[in-house]
């Protein structure tokens, strides 16, 4: 989980990451690709009701000691019938004192990495498999997560999505109930099983956003940028050059 740094390192790191990350153009477009075609209406507006639903019983959760310490729970935000899902591990502080996914250091990082793939914020669904910030933002427990992780699963059931990206090693491990390393597990398809008598989702392995602020490199950024241009040859997307402004 994302830690307090040096400003000059954050600093630096913010001006690298602007070059790698953004300045991507899709081939032959002037533009991102419009937002992913709605399905019918009625189905997302079904879709977004269950997932306030879900919203609402995770605002009063107690499952975990997590639910008594919190300022906000974060349950998720998105688009209903996304075709790509984002799962981190949990809030930090800044995600706890505004209720929303991703929005500290290692959440504008997303943000750009989701812009470099040519896509809009709200055209993916982005949730954690904990919804309440550990203290210090330490790992998760597994009793946590035994707690949390069926809110995730109906989120998960609901949105239906194509391709599921699991941020680091917690995500991952978690969702693919195997005990590997995110290095192991990262830059290839799993299979994530929503439930019986439905089809496995296409599960792709990353690293966290976080990790990638802390261990800095153009390898690692060059790996997470290869992890996402399979995610769009899969959906069929447009994969953006990386057309430096
Ligand atoms: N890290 C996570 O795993 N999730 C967030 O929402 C923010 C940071």
């Amino acid at each position: 989980m994302e830690k307090d740094v040096d400003i000059n390192k954050v600093v630096r790191q913010h001006l690298e990451m602007e070059q790698f990350f953004t300045g991507f153009v899709p081939k032959g477009k002037t533009n991102p690709p419009e937002p992913q075609e709605q399905d019918d209406g009625a189905a997302a507006a079904e879709a977004q009701k269950q997932l306030e639903k879900i919203n609402e019983e995770v605002g009063r959760c107690r499952e975990c000691g997590l639910g008594s310490l919190r300022t906000n729970a974060v349950p998720g935000e998105g688009n209903p019938n996304a075709r790509i899902m984002f799962v981190g591990e949990g809030p930090g502080a800044d995600e706890d004192a505004q209720g929303r996914p991703f929005v500290g250091r290692a959440g504008q990082l997303l943000d750009k990495v989701i812009t470099a793939m040519g896509l809009k914020r709200n055209d993916v669904f982005i949730g954690n498999i904990l919804k309440c910030r550990p203290p210090e933002n330490r790992d998760p427990r597994a009793d946590e997560i035994i707690s949390c992780l069926p809110y995730l699963q109906r989120q998960i059931e609901i949105i239906n999505p194509e391709i599921i990206v699991a941020l680091g090693a917690h995500a991952a491990r978690t969702l693919l109930n195997t005990t590997k390393s995110i290095g192991q597990l990262r830059g290839q398809f799993h299979e994530y099983y929503a439930g019986l008598g439905r089809p496995p989702i296409k599960l792709m392995a990353t690293y966290h956003t976080a990790y990638l602020l802390r261990n800095y490199s153009q390898e690692n950024r060059k790996r997470v940028w290869e992890d996402m241009q399979k995610v769009l040859t899969e959906l069929g997307l447009p994969i953006p050059e990386h057309g430096r402004k």
